[in-house]
């Protein structure tokens, strides 16, 4: 029986729609699973969506849903963005599925039998935008690891005695050094575990969007006991049918971005202790995509949607773009201009090029078939130093891949596309083409099937990464379904002489100017569509019915973007800020979320309809200095004139809170 090799992505939470930072991970990994497929392996790839906890309960209050309408559409539209982009995971997961659930119980069981959870009680400071405990002190103190406002808990809690494995883990750190990559990430989470384990909270009854705790009912199990679990019950552990986790179980690798490094090698690794099950043989924490020098995030607004990317230059661009852009691990930028020049170097100009050229030549010279080359008088120290380039990019690939240097190992066989666009120039086929005498042929066919044969090793190696384009090219090579290679067979002169080429034509068009304007255009265009699924609370109020402040500066003043996507000053100057002074305030009839407010502006007082009831309650606004875009084009909202909006901060699953000044201002002045 072949090898098996099992490969996860985390579950994404559903409080928003998916963007190119969560592709980032599900294509890298979707990469993994072809060339372990293609190397001879039982593949498993599972991905999926993260739907309970307190998180996603208020993002759905927030947009009027029930949590289980939230999740059913979020999740869906997870699902089908991984369809267009063509991702073969063999299962999705949802934590809101009966398998999940019975998985999850059935973990806790044995950890509690196992003896480490007991009921205690817990006191102290929780992060909902991380779903995390942290060890802030008073209320509404940052968290450590966001800097958002937390939350008070105090409740009975169930706790798992995470202290009971700080030797274990630190033993685990140090005896598989591969647990955890890259080093970086393994030296802060062993410093993490070295300063000391407190035991975990891993239940919450003050809210009820979650797994009841068998036994328990009124406490709901811990978000991420619950999303973690995910890795094992999506095998079908603790249910009647474990076929899968008999064979799959222990993971070969789990992707996470570094944000989640302590959930994933601290909290389960201990979990599966407790529950004396195999650990995962390891886990790679990459690093993040930043969009104007930010992490692209739901929370920030700053994302970019893979369909855009999708609709103007296919998804094979985006994947080649991401995985050869930025070093795996390390943080990277996105910019649609870094992406349109990758795309026409490397794509349109690089490998595309070379195959038009080559399989026109073949088609135009030899009547379509792979010509024989010459090893006699034809033959020259060129020939020879193709080949030998070509045997060495297959050894160096294959060893930067195993190590997740994507960017390297594309590097290496594009320097093979070089080196055969230099041998083609240098050797002018076309030259050799117009020549009819028996050597020229000889030269030619050698040349030729030189180019062919690099083609074909190129378009193996690079299949995983850009599976669409190098499937045209292999068939338009005469060689039929790449998917069905033996990538781990790869040689130098496999080409058989006299393949049939196919219908021979080009894979990727060059891409001008236009399409940065245009993917920036729909990027634009998407955002201003009612996000049916946005982030938090004033996005989802405010944004259904005025849109947060981004998108309203977008949209109402259109600036004329630079070619880096950035505004001008001019353009800001458009926005008026002004400081104002809520006079009067009061709740809206029928609207829970909507506060009328009246706002002296200094030269007029403005009625403005916010979304922030749920946040304050009107007598502690009177009085109160904001800051107003007060250029809005007016709108009605529940039957109400809005003329202008007022400034919040939108915390992913928090509550808006008010833009406000430390010194006194006077009202009217205005903020540039
Ligand atoms: O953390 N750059 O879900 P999530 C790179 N539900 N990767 C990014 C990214 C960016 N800008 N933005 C998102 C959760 N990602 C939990 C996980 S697992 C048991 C539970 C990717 O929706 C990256 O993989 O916040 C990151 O770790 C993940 O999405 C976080 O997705
Ligand atoms: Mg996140």
């Amino acid at each position: 029986m072949s090898k098996k090799f099992y490969i996860t992505t985390p579950i994404y939470y559903v409080n928003a729609r998916p963007h190119i930072g969560h592709a980032y991970t599900t294509i890298a990994c979707d990469t993994i699973a072809r060339r372990q497929r293609m190397m001879g392996f039982d593949t498993y790839f599972l991905t999926g969506t993260d739907e309970h906890g307190q998180k996603i309960q208020r993002a759905a209050q927030a947009a009027d849903k029930t949590p289980q309408q939230l999740t059913d559409e979020v999740s869906a539209q997870f699902r089908a963005l991984w369809d267009r982009l063509g991702l073969k995971y063999n299962d999705f997961i949802r934590t809101t599925s009966d398998r999940h659930k019975l998985g999850v119980q059935a973990l806790w069981r044995r950890i509690r039998d196992n003896g480490f959870i007991y009921k205690g009680h817990y006191t102290g400071q929780y992060c909902v935008f991380d779903e995390l405990y942290v060890d802030a002190i008073g209320p509404g103190a940052p968290c450590p690891e966001c800097g958002r406002p937390t939350e008070t808990v105090q409740e009975e809690n169930y706790f798992f005695k995470l202290s009971a494995f700080e030797q274990k883990l630190l033993q685990l750190y140090a005896e598989q050094p591969d647990f955890i990559r890259p080093e970086t990430r393994r030296n802060e989470v062993a410093s993490f575990v070295r300063s000391g384990l407190r035991d975990l909270s891993i239940s919450r009854s003050t809210f009820s969007w979650g797994i009841p705790v068998p036994d328990d009912p009124k406490h709901v199990i811990y978000v991420w006991l619950d999303a973690l679990a995910n890795y094992i019950t999506a095998l079908g552990y603790g249910t009647l049918d474990s076929k899968l986790f008999d064979k799959y179980w222990p993971a070969d690798l789990q992707m996470i971005g570094k944000e989640i490094v302590r959930f994933h090698c601290v909290y389960w690794p201990a979990f599966l202790m407790a529950a004396g099950l195999p650990l995962p043989k390891g886990i790679m924490a990459h690093g993040w995509l930043l969009f104007e020098e930010n992490k692209m995030s739901k929370s920030r607004g700053n994302i970019v949607r893979a369909d855009t990317i999708l609709e103007v230059l296919g998804r094979d661009a985006l994947r080649y773009f991401l995985l050869r852009e930025i070093v795996f691990g390390q943080d990277g930028s996105f910019s649609f201009d870094a992406l349109v020049q990758r795309y026409n170097a490397d794509l349109a100009n690089g490998l595309g090029n070379l195959a038009s050229r080559t399989l026109t030549m073949i088609t135009r010279y030899f009547r379509g078939e792979v010509p024989y080359p010459s090893h006699t008088a034809a033959h020259t120290a060129a020939d020879d130093a193709i080949a030998d380039t070509a045997r060495r990019t297959i050894s160096e690939f294959h060893i930067f891949f195993e190590q997740y240097q994507f960017s390297r190992a594309l590097e290496t066989a594009w320097g093979l596309v070089a080196a055969v666009d230099k041998y083609i120039v240098e050797n002018e086929p076309w030259a050799l083409g117009e020549k009819q005498d028996e050597s020229s042929r000889a030269r030619l066919a050698t040349v030729l099937y030189t180019s062919a044969e690099a083609l074909r090793i190129v378009s193996a190696l690079a299949h995983p990464v850009i599976p669409d384009s190098t499937a045209k090219i292999w068939a338009q090579l005469g060689l039929g379904d790449i998917q069905k290679f033996d990538l781990a067979q790869l040689q130098w002169g496999q080409l058989k002489l006299g393949t049939k080429l196919g219908d021979v034509h080009a894979v990727f068009p060059r891409a001008d100017k236009s399409a940065i304007t245009r993917m920036q255009k729909l990027e634009e265009e998407g955002r201003e569509a009612p996000a049916a699924t946005e982030a938090g609370p004033v996005a989802a109020t405010v944004s259904a019915s005025q849109g947060t402040l981004a998108t309203q500066a977008a949209a109402s003043v259109s600036p004329a973007p630079t070619s880096d996507g950035k505004i001008s000053i001019e353009d800001f100057a458009k926005v008026e800020l002004r400081v104002g002074e809520v006079k009067v305030a009061e709740k809206v009839k029928g609207a829970d979320k909507l506060l009328r407010l009246e706002v002296d502006l200094g030269t007029e007082m403005r009625q403005v309809v916010a979304g922030i009831a749920e946040a304050y309650a009107p007598e502690s606004l009177v009085g109160r200095k904001v800051v107003i875009v007060a250029n809005l084009a007016p709108r009605k909202l529940r039957g109400l004139d809005s003329n202008g909006m007022i400034v919040a901060a939108s915390p992913d699953g928090g509550k808006p809170v008010l833009c406000g000044f430390l010194e006194d201002v006077p009202v009217g002045t205005r903020l540039k």
